[in-house]
């Protein structure tokens, strides 16, 4: 027997035996009194000395597929049957105009489930707590709007603006816009999300807007035209008399309290939107920035075995509050311009705690669609490389000397660099500051697999199976060639991260598995990365419109903010050809080809389209002095008649 067989069959079989012989020991020698512990078989404990388990991925797939599964069964196949879903879910009556959205829906062969548009729901809900004239005016006057009259689209915007999202939008509207009734939409133009209104004030508007008559009224009550705004005409906002202008409270550069306007707080005006039971309510601001902190042990609360679970929760600060101090929009995102009060204001993304009102980002809409670029180069997957690709600038915080290895891109970088993991495990830290992986005993237990694996050295193993690379440092400050060009190179972190040529959104699909890390908003690219042939892993805090759609472990892998378990994802879907352990390419090749095929059912632009039209009917409800009584009920009038022609 060799030793280390006979230490691997003590910790798998003779503690039990050996507690057990003790436990009844003990029992013979105090009974009656003493009744025996129960066995802790399974405990993680034994588990992670198990040789071979049933991989935790291989259970997280199956339960996706389950709820996969459930969820498309729920598909309304007629007008009645969404409605009636849609009462039961919501508590109301359909807006009017839902018939001809579902006809719509119909004809272009969409997938409608009521649980894809949840989301909907959460973002509008606390205005029914508001009034709808105040809703109307913040709207009507807020700078950048884009207005709907008698089936036009209009937009105004100031020469502030430095995106084109507000143009992109409103073109979006033009196919539907006959369809929508006269509306006002405030959009976000910046890149962070602007509204953090307190966890309180929010409840305080779910109550109030539960309080009113807002249930479902008798179908003769139910009025089914919208009041419309011909009182406000579609002029620039610029053109209002100073009454008549609204001022939101932003809290910004031009603020005058300069504490609430400096970046790198924002925390302390986002743990307000924290339940208060959420361990990132009361969490101070981080204020050691030689120092970084980094989980010892994956958080129990989203991942299981090490492996994200629930990815909604592990999008949320407010439960992971060290993100205070490992994501860029809370170390110095790029400005800031928040606000504790509620206004109706739409946006391509924004953290779970934000009050934004999402819709499919204006990236999407992008007429070169540079983000959405077919992947026609190699979509036979036996010919892709064994590899983990990503590629972007190091952007998401702002890049300083003092702070730079807190920034969540930049430490993606290092923790895929086998040099790099490599000099960190064996203790030389001084090169991987971004990070501070558990200790290896540890991190053996939670992810044996990565250990047996892979004994002696991360650094070949990573080297042969990614492909990571930053293609712009950021620096701050800028760094400037003789001829006054921006280096993309930056000083204070050139030894440790080196900066490569950006290959185009075509070739990343050269390789099997596609990362995606969010930067200080969403990253455009994931609905690419998600359709094509190649399968996506997600890193992100940014909530979208199609959250409620994608199926985490079906249609991507959700990673870990901290990505701890980037290692066992890698390890379980990717192996060398040289290796030799079981191989679940055909679990990475599923995942790939069952994300492009749902992508091209449920992300397209008719799905896009239909989700904005969705909300800008309910938008145009809550916003309606007459909401409570507006509603679509023509499938129970009708059924009404019939009843009383029998
Ligand atoms: C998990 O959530 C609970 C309730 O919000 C919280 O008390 C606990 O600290 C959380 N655990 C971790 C590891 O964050
Ligand atoms: C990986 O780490 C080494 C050592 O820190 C560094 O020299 C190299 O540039 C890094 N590679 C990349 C692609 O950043
Ligand atoms: C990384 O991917 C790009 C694009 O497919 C490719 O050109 C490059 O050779 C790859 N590098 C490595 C080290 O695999």
């Amino acid at each position: 027997m060799s030793p280390r067989w006979v230490a691997s069959a003590f910790y798998h079989f003779y503690p039990h035996v050996f507690i057990l012989a003790a436990v009844y020991l003990l029992m013979l020698v105090f009974q009656p009194s003493f009744t025996p512990p129960a066995l802790q078989f399974g405990s993680s404990w034994v588990n992670g000395h198990k040789a071979a388990r049933e991989h935790p991925i291989e259970q997280l797939m199956k339960d996706a597929e389950h709820a996969f599964q459930e969820t498309v069964t729920e598909n309304p196949d007629t007008l009645s049957a969404a409605a009636h879903t849609y009462r039961n879910r919501r508590g109301r009556h359909p807006p009017p105009g839902f018939d001809t959205w579902y006809e719509t829906a119909r004809t272009a062969n969409a997938l409608i489930p009521e649980s894809f548009f949840d989301r909907i729901y959460d973002d509008l809900e606390p205005l029914w707590g508001m009034e709808p004239g105040l809703l109307r005016y913040q709207a009507y006057s807020f700078p950048h709007v884009i207005r709907v009259r008698n089936g036009k689209v209009f937009y105004f915007s100031d020469p502030e603006d430095k995106t084109n999202w507000i143009e992109l939008w409103a073109d979006s509207l033009q196919e539907i816009a006959e369809f929508l009734p006269d509306i006002d939409i405030p959009v976000n133009t910046m890149e962070y999300p602007r509204l953090a209104v307190s966890w309180e004030e929010v409840q305080e508007m779910l109550a109030k807007g539960r309080r009113g008559d807002r249930g479902l009224g008798a179908p003769f009550d139910v009025i089914t035209s919208y009041t419309g705004l011909k009182d406000l005409p579609p002029i620039s906002p610029r053109e209002l008399t100073m009454e008549q202008r609204y001022t939101h409270n932003w809290i910004d550069t031009k603020s005058t309290d300069n504490l609430a306007s400096d970046a790198k707080l924002y925390w302390l005006h986002y743990r307000k939107t924290c339940p208060p039971d959420t361990p990132g309510r009361d969490a101070n601001i981080f204020n050691m920035p030689e120092r970084i902190l980094y989980p010892q042990t994956p958080n129990t609360n989203y991942t299981r075995d090490g492996y994200v679970f629930d990815a909604k929760a592990a999008r949320d600060p407010c439960v992971q509050p060290l993100m205070r101090a490992m994501h860029g929009t809370f170390v110095e995102p790029v400005g800031l311009s928040t606000s504790g009060s509620m206004m109706p204001l739409f946006a391509g993304s924004k953290l779970p705690g934000n009050n934004e009102i999402l819709w499919p980002g204006a990236a999407y809409y992008a007429r070169n669609k540079d983000t959405i670029a077919k992947d026609v180069r190699r979509t036979d997957w036996s010919s892709k490389d064994n590899k983990m690709f990503w590629q972007g600038p190091a952007t998401g915080g702002i890049n300083r000397e003092m702070t730079w290895w807190r920034l969540h891109r930049h430490r993606f970088a290092q923790m895929t660099n086998g040099t790099t993991v490599d000099a960190s495990v064996n203790f030389y830290k001084v090169d991987s500051p971004s990070f501070d992986l558990p200790l290896m005993v540890d991190f053996g237990r939670l992810y044996p697999e990565v250990l047996q694996h892979h004994p002696d050295t991360f650094k070949n193993w990573l080297k042969s199976v990614t492909n990571v690379s930053v293609t712009d440092l950021v620096c701050t400050p800028e760094q400037m060639d003789h001829s006054g060009h921006r280096l993309l190179t930056c000083p204070h972190s050139d030894r440790l991260i080196s900066v490569q040529k950006a290959v185009p959104l075509m070739r990343w699909y050269d390789a099997k598995i596609v990362a995606d890390i969010d930067s200080n908003t969403y990253s455009p690219y994931f609905a690419s990365i998600v359709g094509s042939t190649s399968m996506p892993i997600k890193a992100t805090m940014y909530a979208e419109w199609h959250d409620d759609r994608l199926f985490p472990w079906l249609h991507y892998v959700p990673m870990d903010n901290s990505f701890m378990d980037v290692y066992g994802i890698l390890d379980y879907f990717c192996k060398d050809d040289k290796d030799s352990w079981v191989d679940h390419d055909d679990a990475a090749k599923h995942i790939a080809h069952a994300g492009a095929e749902w992508s091209s059912r449920v992300l397209r632009d008719d799905d896009m389209q239909l989700y904005t039209w969705r909300l800008l009917l309910e938008y145009a409800r809550v916003s309606d002095p007459l909401r409570h009584k507006l509603g679509f009920v023509d499938d129970l009038v009708d059924r009404g008649k019939k009843h009383q022609n029998q």
